[in-house]
């Protein structure tokens, strides 16, 4: 008699179980509806701004869920497609002024929303200090990024480290697959000429950066 009972109540659970997997939608169905209500009520100053919903295909790889891991084949096009976004500056001169990158490096303006409106401006700024530490003894800084202080004096001023940081600078993709730092000469939130300012702004030994 309880043998029964127990036998019951065990193919209940298990038909429960059954039929709660074969209606809940797999994983690709449940970020559709979720992007879907996303979008949907997602609602912006000027229609413009609404395609930044439509992610590209970097985006689409790096916002894998519920903390997936990216595959190698996955990081490899994430990286080729940064790489192949990079464009170089007319004179084809990485190092520009330090004391144009110093100001720009401090300033975080440009392309916000303020009063339901796209700020406008005549150039961007570049955002470094939201996220990185820059010259030495300066307090108000961001952590999210690694520290720059020093970041010439400790590496030098070789090709190769200059094409490294303009590299960095306008896809940090193109070397940190997904990283949090943004692609900001790929997304044109900065002009390949304002990023060989802040290049020499972080190599230049002149450079607050790199004096003690
Ligand atoms: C939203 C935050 C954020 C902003 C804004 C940002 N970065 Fe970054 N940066 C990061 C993060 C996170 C890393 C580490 C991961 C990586 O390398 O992509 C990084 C890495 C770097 C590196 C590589 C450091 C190394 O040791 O080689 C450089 C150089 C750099 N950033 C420069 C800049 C400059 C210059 C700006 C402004 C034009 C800037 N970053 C703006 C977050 C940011």
């Amino acid at each position: 008699m309880r043998k029964s009972w127990l036998r019951w109540t065990l193919l209940g659970v298990l038909a429960l179980i059954a039929a709660g997997c074969a209606t809940y939608p797999d994983q690709a169905t449940t970020r559709q509806m979720a992007e879907k209500m996303v979008s949907g009520d997602f609602t912006a100053p000027t229609p413009a701004l609404l395609k930044r919903l439509a992610q590209d295909r970097s985006q689409q790889i790096c916002s894998k869920i519920a903390g997936a891991e990216l595959t190698q084949a996955e990081a490899d096009e994430v990286l080729k497609l940064a790489r192949a976004s990079i464009k170089y500056p007319a004179s084809g001169k990485l190092m520009g002024d330090w004391k144009a990158g110093n100001r720009l490096a401090h300033d975080g303006a440009g392309d916000r929303i303020q009063g339901g409106r796209l700020e406008k401006r005549k150039e961007n700024g570049g955002l470094c200090q939201n996220c990185h530490a820059l010259a030495a003894g300066e307090i108000n800084v961001g952590n999210v990024g690694p520290s720059l202080t020093g970041f010439g004096a400790q590496r030098g001023n070789s090709a190769a480290i200059v094409k490294y940081t303009y590299d960095k600078i306008y896809n940090s993709w193109a070397n940190v697959p997904c990283s949090n730092m943004p692609r900001l000469g790929a997304t044109g939130h900065l002009t390949p000429e304002q990023i060989t300012h802040m290049v020499a702004f972080l190599i230049d030994p002149q450079s607050p950066i790199n004096r003690k």
